[in-house]
Parts: structure tokens; sequence; C-alpha cells
């Protein structure tokens, strides 16, 4: 069968991550998707093609986005661009045009979620965003598949790494919050506007998303309480440490008796805790439901590679879901027997 043809608009880390992960992994994403995945055009207005690996496998790369959301090649659009503009008139383009939709962009969905989710219902098209929450975690599969089954009370936990790389250091070096910042941002960690992550706008974003699949309600990020990590200073995260506790920043979501509560702040965890003992760009995300009781998910919450390990992941469940084979549509063991025989175990 011939590959899926995806157009992927944006080549910056997480861009430039997915096109390496998509690469290097070929053979086995393609057994799992069922066919194999060709992102066929990219469009990108700066990128540095010396540190993409993977690159010269894209025949069509060029600035012009909108030219790859028309192209009747491309069945699947990865957006990576971030930010609202153009990047919602993108998508809601690729979705009229009937084209599947895969974004990392926690702003977009956050803010224009409830628009462009009625546009894909109404076209009958796909939309994955696993990697728009906490980075390599499979969060959102979990909520929306491994959960489904429960009613879920409340969701907590650090959905921001470049905040929780800046407290850690802070902690355990002493280093100087802008000084870590600047490593933060220089590691591909960062927003493009870095106010977004100390301000604690990035994990609202996230957390306005998690709430929505949790609870089932439209997203709703103008209602959550946002308070960032730009007032802790080095005094607090020493006396906290001497008190045992760590300062992390959290999102919390949970329902009470006036609705969904929404909120993200520092907060003082006794150091025992699982959750206190995250650090650097690692994420956490504790979520209760009432039959499987607390579960946790932890893993590297931004990053190139970490991120693109989501974007290619709902890259594989639409391919999946395009196929007409039963077999391949219920996901199941994608190995052969034969082929297991020479896997080392
Ligand atoms: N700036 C984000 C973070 C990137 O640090 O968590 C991943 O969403």
């Amino acid at each position: 069968m011939e590959p899926v043809k995806v157009g992927l608009l944006g080549l910056g880390t997480v861009g430039g991550g997915t096109v390496t992960v998509l690469s290097r992994n070929a053979a086995e994403i393609a057994r799992r998707a069922g066919r194999g995945i060709e992102i066929s055009h990219a469009a990108a207005r700066d990128y540095d093609p010396e540190h993409i690996e993977g690159l010269e496998a894209i025949t069509r790369i060029g600035s012009d986005a909108f030219a790859v959301v028309e192209d009747p090649e491309v069945r699947i659009v990865v957006e990576l661009i971030g930010g609202y503009s153009p990047a919602l008139e993108l998508v809601l383009k690729a979705i009229e045009n009937g084209k599947h939709v895969v974004t990392a962009n926690k702003a977009l969905i956050a803010r224009h979620g409830n628009e462009i989710f009625a546009a894909a219902r109404e076209r009958g098209v796909m939309v994955g965003f696993e990697a728009a929450v906490a980075g390599g975690i499979p969060i959102i599969k979990a909520l929306r598949e491994g959960l489904a089954a429960n009613h879920i009370e409340w969701i907590a936990g650090i959905i921001n790494g470049t905040g929780n790389f800046i407290l850690t250091e802070m902690r355990d070096k002493g280093r100087d919050f802008a000084d870590v910042l600047a490593e933060a941002q220089a590691l591909g960690y960062a927003e493009a506007d870095p106010t977004f992550d100390v301000e604690g706008i990035d994990a609202a974003h996230k957390l306005t998303i998690l709430s929505s699949l949790a609870f089932g309600v439209p997203l709703q990020f103008e209602r959550c309480f946002t308070e960032g990590i730009s007032k802790v200073g080095a005094l607090d995260v020493a006396y906290a440490a001497e008190l045992g506790y760590r300062i992390k920043h959290l999102g919390i979501t949970r329902r009470s008796e006036d609705g969904i509560e929404l909120r993200v702040h520092p907060t003082l965890i006794p150091e025992r805790r699982l959750i206190a003992n995250v650090d650097g760009v690692m994420n956490a995300v504790l979520v209760k439901g009432d039959a499987v009781g607390p579960t946790l998910y932890y893993g590297a919450g931004a990053g190139a590679l970490p991120t693109a390990s989501a974007v290619v992941a709902d890259l594989v469940d639409v391919t999946r879901a395009l196929t007409t084979d039963p077999n391949n549509r219920v996901p199941h063991l994608a190995f052969q027997p034969d082929e297991l025989a020479d896997t080392p175990v």
C-alpha cells in the first residue's frame, strides 16, 4: 500500500524532531500504522537543514504553508508552527479541504479548540493533539482510552517543563532564574514567548485541555486562575527546602459544587511525595478516577524528540483509522511471530 502523505508545517524544534523520529523508526512505525507515513511536503520560513536528521527524504520543502494545506496529495496536515495566527487559519483551511490534522499547539487548542473541533466534526476529519499536553507523556490517550470507564474526580500535575527545570536548578544548584531560563530556551524547551512558561499561561492552556477531556465540558481557558513562577525567589526555594517542602508549579482541575475548578500556581509539596521529586524538564500528571483510583503519568514534558514522539503517535492513530482492514483498526500486536524470533529479548 502507498504510504500516507503528510504535509508538515514548521521545521523548528518539534518539526525537526518529527522528521527525525519518522525517519529513524520508519519500519516499526509503518508496521504499527498498517502502512508507511511519508512527509511529502513541508513548509517553514527558516530552519537549520544541517541539524535535522532525515530531512533529505522530504521531496518538497517551501515557505508557503497555505500551498501545503491546499495540495490534493496531502492527507494529514501536521501543524507545528505554534501561536494563534496563521496557525488557526491553516488548521481551519486544512479541515475545510478534508484533511486530518495533528497539532502540538496547546495555545491554539485551548483558545480556539471549540471552533476547530466543531469544524472537524462537520467535515468528518480527525484532529490529534497528544503533543499539546505534557510533551511525550501519552496523557490524552490515557484520559480518552485507558481511563474511559471512569468518572474522573480530579487531575493535578506539573505540566510545564521549562518552569520545573528552572525551579529544580534554583533549588539544587542555587542558580539564577534568568540564567536557567536562558538555558531552557537554548535547549528548545521554552515557548517562543517565554513569559507563557514563567507566568503560567502555557500550563493554563494545557490544564484547560485536560479539564475539557476529563469532564466532558467545553474548553474554558478564561476561567483558569493563572499564576506563574516569576515571583518565586531563591529565598523561597531555600526556606521551603529547610522546612522539608519543594515548590512545584501545579495545574489542578476538579469538579466542585460551583462547577469545574481550574487553577495553576506554585504549590508547597512535602518532599516525601512522588510529585515533589519530579525534577528538571520532566512532567507528571496525577489523575483520580472513581474506578481505578489515583494514577500517575511521568515523562519528559518538552524537547524535540519527546514531543515528536507524541506527534508521531497521533500520525499512527490517524493512519490506522484510515485503513479499512479491521485487524489494523483495532491496535494489536504488530509483529509477526517470525519477526519476533529475530528480536533479542
Ligand atoms: N514550553 C513548554 C514547556 C513546551 O516547557 O513545557 C512543551 O509544551
